[in-house]
């Protein structure tokens, strides 16, 4: 009988690729894409930039962000298929979910995707420029009965914006949103990224991996969370019913979404201290309520920082970025999907990295305790 081994439940400090594609430095609280601090990249930098930087390892010349910019615009469009199973769908599905059923459907659609080929990084490269206009359209489908046509005149955010609340953003609204989405491109070995890398692993076909991935990312402790995470802030409504909030969760040992993280223990999530800072900027210019909802995920989180944080509970970037989305005007169940937008393009650039090294299939072990030798009786022998 072998010696029962460790078991490193959630797979908790497991290492299963080298990558340089991000580093979280838990040692001063950064984090870094390719060498370069993901702050400074959020509140400088483009959706376009920072793909290809993470993508293809370096930031790009002008010359190759013009190419970049152009490949991914001219991938927007839907086939005349997807348009029109998209039409097909009833309203009130969570658009995350759709966004899961057109990519998986694209799959299908094409005909060469049964494994792995030599052009999966040209596939991927339209998945992710063609991801806005699924959930874009889904939502201009379910609300005003329209399918507008994507511009390529417009940057990758500017047009996703434009698609769904049919009117170009504002520069407030459209540095907001390259600031989201820059902020959750990438995250190392997550449990999305590591479900992307596992999937690819049995050398299955893009379309495969971005489904799992998202079958991953919806769930409320992973990015779920910040549709939760606003239903909670929404719920609370008044910074002066946080600390009651706060600590009747904690008495019922229950999870306050939007705190929280495997990785950051000794300190809150790197990225809540600018995306913090960028919802105060976006509540005091849109004024009334959202003030008013800013000060409540505010003292939710200092609340959670007297009664949790001993436990290595601070606040996540859910908790300020489900707010930003809010003030952007999209509504809460958007969230996950506008969370996936971004990641996808992180979940490419992990595939890929480990395809380029051999792509090693993944399976792991487990440790059985249930009952062995039991003898097999015929079913009307078994009482
Ligand atoms: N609210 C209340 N208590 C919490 C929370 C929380 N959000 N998170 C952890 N705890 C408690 C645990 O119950 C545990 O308490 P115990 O020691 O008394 O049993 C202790 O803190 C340690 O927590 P773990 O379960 O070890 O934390 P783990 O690393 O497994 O979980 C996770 C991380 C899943 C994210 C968790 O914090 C959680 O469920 N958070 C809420 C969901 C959420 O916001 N997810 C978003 C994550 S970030 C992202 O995906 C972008």
């Amino acid at each position: 009988m072998t010696l029962k081994p460790e078991i490193k439940w959630g797979l908790e400090g497991v290492y299963v690729k080298e990558s340089s594609i991000c580093l979280i430095d838990l040692d001063n609280a950064k984090i870094y894409y390719r060498g370069y601090e993901l702050s400074e990249l959020a509140l400088k930098s483009t959706f376009e930039e920072t793909a290809y930087l993470i993508l293809r390892g370096k930031l790009p010349s002008t010359a190759e962000l013009r190419e970049f910019t152009s490949e991914l615009a001219s991938n927007r469009e839907l086939p005349k298929e997807l348009l029109a199973f998209l039409r097909g769908l009833p309203s009130g599905l969570r658009p995350i979910d759709v966004l899961r059923l057109s990519i998986d459907y694209l799959g299908v659609l094409d005909r060469e995707a049964t494994a792995r080929g030599p052009n999966e990084e040209v596939k991927a490269t339209r998945l992710i420029a063609m991801a806005p206009t699924i959930v874009a359209t889904y939502h201009r489908l379910t609300t005003d009965g329209s399918a507008p046509r994507p511009r390529t005149d417009l940057s990758h955010v500017a047009n996703y914006y434009y698609m769904f609340f049919s009117r170009e953003p504002g520069d407030e609204e459209l540095r907001a949103l390259e600031t989201m989405f820059i902020t959750y491109m990438e995250h190392g070995m997550n449990n999305s990224s590591f479900t992307a890398v596992t999937v690819a692993s049995t050398l299955t076909d893009i379309y495969s991996v971005i489904v799992a991935a998202l079958s991953s990312l919806k769930g409320p402790l992973h990015g779920g969370a910040n549709f939760e995470a606003l239903k909670t802030i929404i719920e609370v409504g008044d910074p002066s019913r946080a600390e009651e909030y706060v600590i009747d969760k904690v008495r019922r040992g229950e999870k306050i979404i939007g705190f929280g993280h495997r990785v950051y223990k000794r300190f809150a999530d790197p990225r809540t201290v600018y995306l913090k800072d960028l919802a105060r900027r976006l509540a005091v210019s849109k004024g009334g309520d959202y003030l008013k909802l800013f000060e409540t995920a505010r003292a939710l989180e200092d609340a959670v920082e007297r009664h949790l944080g001993h436990k290595g509970v601070h606040a996540n970037t859910d908790l300020y970025a489900s707010l930003i989305y809010y003030m952007l005007g999209f509504p809460m169940e958007y969230n996950p999907a506008n969370f996936a937008l971004a990641r996808i393009v992180g979940w490419v650039a992990h595939v890929l990295e480990y395809w380029s090294v051999g792509g090693r299939l993944i399976r792991l072990m487990e440790y059985y305790v249930g009952p062995r030798d039991l003898r097999y009786l015929p079913i009307n022998e078994r009482g």
